[in-house]
């Protein structure tokens, strides 16, 4: 089996892998100062853009393409891309399709796509200049387009709009929701389709802080929220977008409305998966690999589910205890580290809330 991987920069967190299988690794990278380069079998140096990869895809005969590419501003390329190469030379893609990237990739689109398949989304407008504005304050201004917290501001009041577009032309304008936020992985191939386990990551705050810096906890257990219906929600959003590989689903809980509402959809690899993998067992990057290997099936991932409590608690830089091999692996661990030096994040997991804590305060 050769693959194909796109993008070294996560290709540490899979290493491990990708060798237990017996895979033949090529890599393609724009940069050639790029980490992880030094760990797969055969690495290509391409310019930008899918043309390198999907030229050395057909010339050295892979069988599958694994992109790993944590943004969006090139998934609807690799989308193209999967289009091309599943059509012309029956060459596996494990990416969206270009229809599931462009309804996910913009938010407005997504907000359009959740009113058409009926899933609950927090009341918005698109406004075109501040007079334009009808809901009640607070609430969200964003950009079609953008992650990690990036063109988004809370406006408490006329000014903070005003102030807004100072800076930008138009604003997807979206009601405040007061209450918890969760993100859920749900993994799809050839039409099966798997909702993992809802990950819980704090409560909205006025202020906006972005869930990237808060403490996070798999599985969620909020109060008078069902994970079932978080589960068959993220399934009905998957199974509507009708693609392949990861969907991350981020939600919002109002409990004075007692409503769930869905905020958006990333159809790549993600924060989330270290979360997922602790609490659940499932790794959705190993996944992907899985789907270019055909074995990724329900009975598989049903087989592989395990139930841990676990946290993710950022650290700046991680002083603690020797990681054990694989390092970004639960296998032989029950915490891992990840991230970029001083903004490295801990994710722990244990069979018991007692013994979670236990270990939280001996790690750190
Ligand atoms: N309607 C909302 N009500 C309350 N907080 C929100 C709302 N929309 C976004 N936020 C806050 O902003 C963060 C980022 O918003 P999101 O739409 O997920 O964009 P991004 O792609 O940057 O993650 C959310 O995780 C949440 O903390
Ligand atoms: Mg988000």
């Amino acid at each position: 089996m050769k693959i194909l991987f796109i993008g070294s920069r996560l290709y540490d967190d899979i290493d491990y892998y990708v060798r237990q299988k017996g895979i033949d690794s090529i890599l393609t990278e724009s940069n050639e100062e790029a980490i992880n380069l030094d760990l797969p079998d055969q690495v290509f140096i391409v310019p930008r853009g899918m043309d390198g990869p999907k030229q050395i895809a057909v010339t050295q005969n892979v069988d599958a393409i694994v992109p790993l590419i944590g943004i969006d501003p090139p998934l609807i390329q690799v989308a193209q891309m999967k289009e091309e190469l599943e059509k012309d030379y029956g060459i596996p893609v494990i990416a969206a399709n270009v229809r599931a990237v462009e309804l996910t990739s913009n938010k407005i689109n997504t907000k359009k796509f959740y009113a058409d398949i009926g899933v609950a989304t927090p009341e918005y407008q698109i406004l075109n200049s501040p007079d334009d504005l009808t809901l009640g304050f607070p609430v969200v201004l964003k950009q079609g387009e953008g992650q990690g917290g990036k063109d988004i501001k809370i406006a408490h009041n006329l000014e903070d709009v005003n102030d807004y577009f100072e800076e930008y032309s138009y604003a997807l304008c979206e009601k405040f929701i007061e209450g918890s936020e969760i993100s859920i992985e749900v993994l799809g191939y050839n039409g099966e389709y798997v909702a993992l386990s809802p990950i819980y990551k704090g409560e909205t705050t006025l202020e906006g802080t972005h869930p990237l810096n808060k403490v996070k906890l798999g599985p969620s257990l909020i109060d008078g929220l069902d994970n079932n219906l978080i589960q068959h929600v993220a399934y009905d959003v998957a199974r509507n977008l009708d693609s392949d590989g990861i969907f991350e689903m981020d939600f919002m809980y109002s409990h004075k409305e007692d409503q769930l509402y869905a905020i958006e959809v990333n159809t790549r690899p993600n924060g989330t998966r270290y979360l997922t993998s602790a609490t659940c067992g499932i790794n959705s990057l190993c996944e992907l690999i899985n789907m270019a290997c055909g074995d990724f099936s329900l009975k598989n991932i049903f087989d592989k589910l395990e139930y841990y409590y676990s946290t993710e608690i950022p650290i700046g830089n991680y002083h603690g205890p020797e990681v054990n091999e694989p390092k970004k692996s639960f296998d032989n661990n029950d915490f891992v580290v990840h991230g970029p030096e001083g903004y490295q994040r801990i994710t722990i997991r244990a069979k018991s809330k007692k013994e979670l804590e236990n270990l939280i305060n001996e790690l750190i």
